[in-house]
């Protein structure tokens, strides 16, 4: 479901624009700029970085998430995406993925030419999951505990 986004997730997202333009993104000319935020409430900031081996190339959404990590922090609250020059942009397949691993964020996005707020579950309705929790992960060991 959307809704419109609080003020603090339009500051949000307005962040995230500020960043588009630091983005490394020679090749598809399309800079996004992404902040996530976990439970101390700080924003971790990513913007996509490009490749000559195209496969190499790194989402906005993925950098971010991985400065949240680095952090310590393990779940997300927020995740706000903005492609620079007001474009529209939703996360993509891959980095809906990922950042369902760490939970169900709203996520703040431009689309049809307005900022809104969706949840990652319903652009994302069947994560990948190993279910017994063979394969570790969330099922496994609880992404948001501290610790290896
Ligand atoms: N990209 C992102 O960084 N985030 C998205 O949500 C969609 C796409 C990047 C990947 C690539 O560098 C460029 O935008 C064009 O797809």
């Amino acid at each position: 479901m959307r809704r419109a986004p609080e003020p603090d997730e339009r500051l949000l997202f307005e962040e995230a624009a500020t960043l588009a333009p630091r983005a490394y993104a020679p090749y598809s000319g399309f800079a996004v700029g992404a902040v996530v935020v976990g439970p101390s409430g700080r924003g971790h900031h990513g913007v996509n970085v490009e490749s000559a081996s195209y496969p190499a190339g790194l989402c906005a959404e993925r950098a971010a998430l991985a400065a949240m990590v680095a952090c310590g922090e393990r779940a997300l609250r927020s995740v706000a995406v903005a492609a620079a020059d007001g474009q529209d942009c939703l996360p993509c397949g891959l980095c809906l993925q990922a950042l369902a691993e760490f939970g169900d964020p709203a996520i703040v996005a431009r689309l049809g030419g307005e900022v809104l707020v969706v949840q990652l579950s319903d652009l994302l309705t069947a994560p990948f999951s190993a279910g017994d929790g063979a394969l570790g992960g969330r099922s496994g060991e609880g992404a948001d505990e501290a610790g290896g």
